[in-house]
């Protein structure tokens, strides 16, 4: 086998994006376009990943080594972009000393599946130069496929094409499989004698033809063909998105899923859902996100990098991000867990509920229009409806501590740093400042005064009043 490195064309921004951020760094399915190429290239078995940078590279750098910490990835900068021949010989230094092929991706292709690739590698054979193509309706703005008899002599970019050239319908993807060797040559032979007077990594097809070079091509066609459609502008990204969403949901229905309504769900890429896991319409899951066997989402609930245990229930419209939900739990609906917040199993959260840095122990409960943020509550505590924990004085955060089995009093506010003990109660209505022992009772609130008649005595005072 022929060892293969992969160089990734990302140096340009990408104006018609129409945005501060270079192009590559714009996602779909929450991941970034330039965290595709690299990982088609890891699965194809690439030895070594050359990323040609050039608009906020550190940015994309950053990226890709955060996503990728052990691959073998190098950058060569293309600090000026002179066109895509350019842009291949700056990776030229990084693979001075590697012989093998060389896969040539774009930055903006996310749709690229790995089997196609490997389909090129296949079809190339011993051929020195393998290009990929698409069969177009359309073939707009692409280069053009040129053939004498049958093998493919020329790539024309739209621009340079004579009328004949422009009504070709095969056209280049951009995506290529070149030998180390021809490659760097015959690049740095390569001129800019062309309309935009840049230099075109397509010049390598007629240069090959000229010296009796083998290329070989694949061409996709109909459907097929859209994999390889690029990302240039919105519009382009939004379809992106969709064939990759339909791909992550065609994935999970296969492995046990059910989505009652599965065009409206939104998946992440690193998303995992379990057998029997029930997708309501309007589901976002997003980020490290993974779903426990036979959980239940319903409508409009949005979870970001948490976990749900196993045959718990999520009720609509409540937001989860960066928390741990045990098996067997029930939470909203309209509930917010926040980062750090614990669910052990069996536990109920309900409506207007916020937690945030909070575990609550096996079978705890805070049903309704609660605070609890920084605190640690025990199993099988109750926390009454309204109940706040007031966590911060203004400078610092402090915990709240309640033990098992505690029972908290309807709206109480339990002012940081505090704690209640094992069993203990707190009345209704209280403000706990002070520790409450185990199996105590706190009460805070001022004792009840009833004045009989009071306000029959006022309504009369205030018609004399009217009528003086
Ligand atoms: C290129 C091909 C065209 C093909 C099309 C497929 C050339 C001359 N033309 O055209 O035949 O149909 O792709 O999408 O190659 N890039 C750099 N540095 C540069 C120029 C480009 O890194 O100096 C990167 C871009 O960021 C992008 C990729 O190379 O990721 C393709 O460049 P782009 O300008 O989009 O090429 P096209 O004009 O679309
Ligand atoms: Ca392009």
């Amino acid at each position: 086998m022929r060892a293969k490195a992969v160089v990734v064309m990302a140096a340009g921004k990408g104006t018609r994006m129409r945005s501060r951020q270079t192009k590559v760094l714009h996602s779909v399915a929450g991941r970034p376009l330039i965290h595709y190429p690299v990982a088609q290239a890891l699965a194809l078995g690439a030895e070594r990943v050359v990323l040609v940078l050039g608009h906020q590279r550190e940015a994309v750098e950053a990226s890709v080594r955060a996503a990728f910490p052990d691959a073998p990835i190098e950058v060569a900068v293309q600090a000026e972009q002179l066109g895509t021949a350019h842009a291949v010989l700056c990776a030229r230094d990084a693979l001075s000393d590697f012989a093998g092929d060389v896969f040539i991706l774009s930055g903006d292709v996310p749709t690229l599946r790995d089997e196609t690739l490997q389909a090129l590698d296949e079809r190339a054979g011993d051929a020195p130069v393998a290009v990929l193509g698409m069969r177009l309706a359309e073939p707009a703005a692409y280069g053009r496929f040129v053939r004498q008899e049958g093998a493919l002599a020329a790539i024309v970019e739209a621009r340079d094409c004579s009328p004949s050239q422009l009504a070709i319908d095969e056209v280049n993807a951009g995506i290529y499989r070149v030998d180390a060797g021809f490659l760097f040559e015959t690049l740095a032979a390569v001129g800019s004698d062309n309309a935009q007077g840049e230099f075109y990594l397509t010049d390598l097809v007629a240069a090959a033809a000229a010296q009796g070079v083998a290329v070989r091509d694949l061409v996709l066609e109909g459907d097929a063909a859209l994999e390889l459609h690029g990302v240039n502008d919105r519009q382009d990204l939004a379809a992106a998105e969709a064939r990759i969403q339909a791909r992550l949901r065609a994935h999970w229905l296969a492995a046990g899923v059910t989505m009652q309504s599965p065009d409206s769900v939104t998946l992440g890429h690193r998303v995992q859902l379990a057998p029997d896991v029930v997708l309501e319409p309007d589901v976002s899951l997003l980020g490290d996100t993974a779903i426990g066997e036979g959980a239940w989402i319903e409508r409009g609930v949005r979870i970001q990098d948490s976990q749900v245990g196993a045959g718990s229930r999520i009720l609509g419209h409540s937001y989860l991000e960066s928390a741990q939900v045990g098996a067997g739990c029930q939470v909203g609906p309209f509930a917010r867990l926040r980062e750090g917040t614990v669910l052990c199993e069996g536990v109920k959260v309900g409506n207007f509920v916020e937690t945030k840095k909070t575990e609550l122990g096996k079978g705890a409960k805070a049903s309704h229009l609660s605070y609890l943020g920084d605190a640690l509550v025990g199993p099988g505590a109750n926390i009454g409806a309204g109940t706040i924990t007031c966590n911060y004085d203004g400078v610092n955060k402090h915990r709240t501590v309640i033990g098992a089995g505690a029972f908290i009093g309807s709206d109480t506010q339990l002012v940081a740093p505090v704690t209640v003990g094992d069993g203990a109660y707190v009345g209704a209505g209280s403000t706990i400042t002070e520790p409450v022992p185990a199996d105590g009772l706190a009460l805070s609130r001022v004792r009840q005064r009833v004045i009989e008649g009071w306000a029959a005595r006022q309504r009369a005072r205030m018609s004399k009043k009217k009528e003086g």
